[in-house]
């Protein structure tokens, strides 16, 4: 790996101490960081250096997942330096310039330089046009820039902002962080089916009834009211994890294919998603806001008792839709995909339910034969079964039982791992690519309006709940259910 700088703007925040520092320890760890490499921490308030290592030491402390060892830590942690930084001004731009260069000399290191924006959405664009003018981003290497979600609020203002960002950046060189896609289980599907021919068989499209995604949280809104009483569930999950888990889901690939090919077929996939008209979106979408209840034994407050939401506010913390994939591979399969807060449980997974045989045989089974199910579980736990049906002897009944392909005994890495080593070696195949996020936000851009609008119910569900019934009438008016 190339020698390299990493300038870390916002990282006196709670992604930095929660996630990045953490993922570049277990790098370091692994031998997976470069052999010199100058990391800049950036933020408002002032620190030396001393004091800004023993920040980062402490939240390794807190959130590696690995424990920390004494032995290499203080190497580790000598690549951090801390730089004082306004993003509006161009004397902090100019420090920051010199800060790097002076390292870069020290160190003996090559003008490659990684940015990572963990910043105020409304920096983003500040920040990247401030390293062009500035000087800072014309290197003789190569440089990069890693954003974070959310990129824009809505269709427009995620055009005009990836416009700002290409004046300083060509798109090879943006990479738009979705941590859903570095979950090593969301890496998988890419090659499950290639992987597995047996599980390609299976996957017949003949045979599968419906395709289910499920990403259900038991937190709440924590301390995040203010940004996400604008986002809600539909810009915070669905225009970007969920609607990321479908393109990763319907690839479908027979056989390996390259990065580049990768991203064709997953702007296939969004561009084949069947448009959901403002005015008509209620009959396939449900949203859905959590009041009061108990969630893992614990009573906990309603969405719009949170401290710094609003008493009569609107915000969806629950969204369920019903999509349809109209290319030649998925028609006539529904997906349907819902994601909450406050629900009952944590869980992200994907299951394909098979179609089943009509119930000739209730004499060996009153209840009638439960369908096979292929269940991928993405987290907290990873792993892929096949549930089916076994006679049990005694009562001459179908039990659905469930068979384990693959559970994984060590420890994985965390998606940030991954991404930030991806990006160092300069491989995007798991960030979002500007043309699927735009494509995602005109999918998702009339249903942004009709929740805006009031066009469709606000149901509630009580925290603990699996959601509102809304979302279970959805998918028996198909007959199924959700798994
Ligand atoms: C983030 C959202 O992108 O993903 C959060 O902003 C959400 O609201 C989180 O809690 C869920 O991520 P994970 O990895 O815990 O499923």
């Amino acid at each position: 790996m190339p020698n390299m700088t990493f300038v870390l703007f916002g990282a006196t925040g709670d992604l930095a101490k929660r996630k990045l520092f953490p993922a570049l320890y277990n790098l370091f760890l692994d031998g997976k960081m470069p052999t010199a490499v100058s990391i800049i921490g950036l933020g408002r308030t002032p620190y030396p250096n001393d004091e800004f290592q023993s920040k980062v030491e402490q939240a390794l402390r807190d959130y590696s997942r690995r424990p920390v060892q004494t032995a290499g830590l203080q190497d580790f942690l000598n690549h951090f330096q801390y730089c004082t930084f306004d993003a509006t001004s161009d004397e902090s731009y100019q420090n920051l310039h010199e800060l790097i260069q002076y390292r870069e000399s020290a160190l003996d290191i090559p003008e490659n330089r990684l940015f990572y924006l963990s910043v105020a959405p409304q920096l983003v664009d500040v920040i990247a046009s401030n390293l062009h003018s500035s000087g800072i981003s014309q290197t003789k290497g190569w440089k990069r820039l890693i954003v974070e979600k959310p990129f824009g609020s809505d269709l427009k203002s995620a055009q005009q902002l990836n416009e700002r960002l290409s004046t300083a950046f060509s798109e090879e060189e943006i990479y738009r962080i979705d941590h859903y896609l570095g979950k090593p289980m969301v890496q998988n599907l890419e090659s499950l089916v290639f992987a597995n021919p047996a599980l390609g068989l299976l996957l017949d499209h003949s045979k599968i009834a419906n395709v289910q995604i499920t990403a259900s949280e038991t937190v709440g809104v924590e301390s995040r009211a203010s940004y996400y009483e604008h986002a809600g569930a539909i810009r915070d999950m669905v225009q970007n994890h969920l609607l990321q888990l479908v393109m990763m889901t319907a690839l479908n690939l027979p056989e390996e294919l390259t990065a580049k090919e990768i991203e064709i077929k997953k702007k296939e996939v969004i561009t084949s998603l069947r448009p959901i008209e403002k005015e008509t979106a209620y009959r396939d979408i449900v949203r859905g806001q959590y009041t009061a209840g108990e969630v893992l034994n614990t009573p906990v407050a309603g969405y719009k008792e949170e401290p710094g939401v609003n008493a009569a506010s609107m915000t969806d913390t629950y969204f369920a839709a019903r999509l349809h994939i109209d290319n030649q591979d998925w028609s006539g399969i529904p997906f349907y995909i819902r994601t909450g807060k406050r629900t009952d449980k944590k869980s992200t997974r994907i299951v394909i339910e098979f179609k089943s045989k009509v119930n000739d045989n209730n004499k060996l089974s009153p209840e009638g034969i439960a369908p096979n199910l292929l269940i991928v579980e993405i987290s907290p736990n990873e792993n892929i079964s096949l549930r089916v049906n076994m006679k049990d002897p005694s009562t001459n009944r179908f039990i659905p039982t469930a068979i384990n392909f693959s559970t994984t005994q060590e420890e994985q890495p965390e998606a940030y791992e991954l991404l930030l080593f991806d990006a160092m070696t300069g491989n995007a195949t798991f960030f979002a690519h500007w043309q699927e996020v735009e494509l995602s936000w005109k999918w998702i851009q009339p249903i942004v309006e009709a929740f805006e609008e009031n066009a469709l119910p606000l149901h509630t569900y009580p925290a603990g709940s699996t959601g509102p019934d809304a979302a279970n009438q959805l998918l028996q008016e198909d007959q199924f259910n959700w798994w």
